[in-house]
């Protein structure tokens, strides 16, 4: 039969199943019962023929064989039912379990594994080949198993009956199995295309619609039409080549099938008519046999097309499982203990794995409760900094310390635990108000939740809504004012009370009344905690103890606004002015 290919995918799957296999074993034993009632049904239906046509048998004897083929009839139901069943639950919970590796694996990716590939390609591949496995990883899988027995126990049923008859058949089969297996490698390579290219369009796909008020307002909707028909042209040519070789191989299949039927048959004849050695009861036996004999191969056809997508999607599933996390605990991370705030940048060098150097040699410390901004034209790598703290990406060079701890020498749970973020887009989860405020404490009470969203100038929106702090909002429910849903993620991380802080461009979008109530906001929620301030606004800026001015990833200037103006450096020249006009 197939030569069993030693498959580590296939094996990495077999892992899924494992915990199964007492079930995977009843499956296999209704299997291998069902695949030997097919010989036994057509042995017995030779002797019914037999014992009808030659008039030789009695009426007891049909009775007896009555009984028995009903018998085995309800057996190869029953059969059919437990290893079909058995197959379909085993291979949706290795699709549940799948998905869930799958899903926990994307949370805990780097940043950066993020920006090396497009978000479109990660969501095709927890989509599309998981959808592959949801369809695929069935019962159909199983008649790897089943169909080789049946085959081998036809084949011995006509052995039985007829060596010579069963010879010719051999031909047939030896023919037929290489074209088979040549098939599902053909699929393979095809299916890989296929996948690749709808990654490709769903990756487009993504893109425009994140970006659909952009697209409209600068009047491109024909240009990103026109770039979808390219990915949408490509995908059809992928999926044609598919089924090209599927459409080609299946009919060549199904004409051999009949032209060994045929061979088979004409010899039958002779066997019958000229050398009379065997009955009219057996040669109908044979011919059924062989006919159940190429069924037979065709599914197995089918099965060998869908182990190797599985394999295909499988692969590609398990490329994602398998990535390595860059940023995760140092062997021997230590968990930081209740910290004080001071943040210190020591000399600290970035580049991101695709650009240039963003940071150069950055030195920069904040002392516990201390507020400082960070200025500086866009590009200049204030993000960046911000991101150093919570280990978002590790510096190239350099150090960053908390509390006098490099940041790698702690674990990252513990680190992060005493950071809080706002930042410039609003992150709303699908769910309540409530849910979102607690996101980062799911334990809190609702009096604490009541009391962060006070502190925030939330409560007073939030409480004129009908359902209050039960209000859905997300996908699918209320729609909250840029302004209304910043206050929400400025109660998210008053009620983590975080000793270190960071608010990147969190009031850049705000208009001038939603400004003064989240600016209020955000001095209370300041208080008593380090703060990196990324700001635009003058009235932020101004609020912070101290000012640093970022430009061409280095430290150009650092004072207080008074310090700064009287400099007459970049602050005054650059972001004074360009202040100015704003928040006049
Ligand atoms: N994920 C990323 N991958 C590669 N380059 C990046 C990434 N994020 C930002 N950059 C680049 O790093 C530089 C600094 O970016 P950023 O820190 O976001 O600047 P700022 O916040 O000051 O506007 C920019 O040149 C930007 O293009
Ligand atoms: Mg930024």
């Amino acid at each position: 039969m197939t030569a069993p290919r030693p498959l580590s995918t296939g094996r990495r799957l077999w892992r899924y199943a494992r915990p199964m296999r007492g079930l995977l074993l009843a499956g296999t034993l209704a299997l291998v019962l069902n695949s030997g009632v097919e010989p036994a049904m057509m042995y017995f239906l030779q002797h019914l023929l037999d014992a009808l046509k030659l008039g030789g048998g009695s009426m007891g004897q049909i009775n007896q064989l009555f009984w028995v083929l009903s018998l085995l009839g309800v057996l190869l139901a029953a059969t059919d039912f437990a290893h079909t069943f058995t197959a379909d639950y085993i291979g949706q919970t290795i699709v549940r379990d799948l998905r869930r590796d799958l899903f926990a694996r994307m949370q805990h990716l780097s940043l950066s594994f993020y920006d090396d590939q497009s978000t479109g390609l990660l969501m095709s591949r927890a989509t599309n080949d998981v959808n592959v496995l949801q369809t695929r990883l069935n019962y159909e899988l199983a008649r790897l198993i089943k169909c080789p027995l049946s085959i081998a126990a036809l084949l011995g049923l006509m052995l039985y009956t007829s060596w010579r008859l069963t010879l010719v058949s051999f031909v047939t089969v030896a023919v037929l199995v290489p074209l088979v297996d040549r098939a599902g490698k053909l699929m393979k390579a095809h299916t890989t295309g296929l996948q690749d290219r709808l990654g490709d369009l769903s990756a487009r796909l993504q893109e425009s619609i994140a970006a659909i008020r952009v697209v409209q307002c600068f009047g491109a909707t024909d240009v990103e039409i026109g770039k979808f028909e390219v990915e949408n042209a490509n995908v059809r040519r992928a999926a044609m080549r598919t089924v090209r070789v599927r459409s080609l191989l299946q009919p060549l299949t199904h004409l051999i099938g009949l032209l060994g039927l045929l061979v088979v048959m004409w010899f039958g004849g002779y066997e019958l008519f000229v050398r009379r050695s065997i009955t009219a009861g057996q040669l109908l036996v044979l011919l059924g046999s062989l006919q159940l004999i190429t069924t037979n191969f065709k599914q197995l056809g089918r099965a060998l097309l869908a182990q190797h997508e599985i394999l295909a999607a499988a692969e590609k599933i398990f490329q994602v499982i398998d990535t390595a996390s860059e940023v995760v605990d140092r062997p021997g991370a230590v968990a930081l203990e209740e910290i004080e705030g001071r943040v210190t940048f020591a000399e600290v060098g970035f580049r991101y794995k695709t650009g240039r150097t963003v940071l150069d040699g950055v030195t920069l410390e904040l002392s516990p409760g201390e507020a400082v901004a960070v200025v500086g034209p866009s590009g200049a790598g204030k993000s960046t900094l911000a991101n150093l703290i919570p280990r978002l990406y590790d510096v190239t060079s350099g150090q960053v310390l908390v509390d006098g701890h490099d940041v790698r020498d702690v674990t990252l749970a513990s680190l992060r635990a005493q950071i809080g973020i706002v930042p410039q887009e609003t992150v709303l989860f699908r769910g309540t108000i409530r849910d979102n405020i607690a996101y980062g404490r799911p334990d809190a009470s609702l009096d604490e939740v009541v009391a962060a969203a006070v502190a925030a100038n939330a409560d007073a929106f939030i409480r004129e809504f009908p359902d209050g702090y039960e209000t859905l909002v997300g996908e699918r429910g209320r729609t909250l004012s840029g302004g209304q849903a910043q206050r929400v993620a400025i109660a998210r991380a008053i009620l983590r009370d975080p000793k270190i802080l960071i608010l990147d461009e969190a009031t850049s979008s705000l208009d001038t009344q939603n400004e003064a109530l989240v600016q209020e906001a955000l001095e209370r929620l300041m208080r008593a905690r380090t703060t990196l301030v990324i700001a635009h606004r003058l009235s932020t800026i101004q609020s912070c103890h101290r000012i640093v001015v970022l430009q061409d990833g280095q430290i150009a200037e650092s004072g207080t606004h008074q310090e700064l103006l009287d400099l007459g450096g970049h602050y005054r020249r650059s972001y004074l002015l360009q202040q100015g006009d704003h928040a006049a």
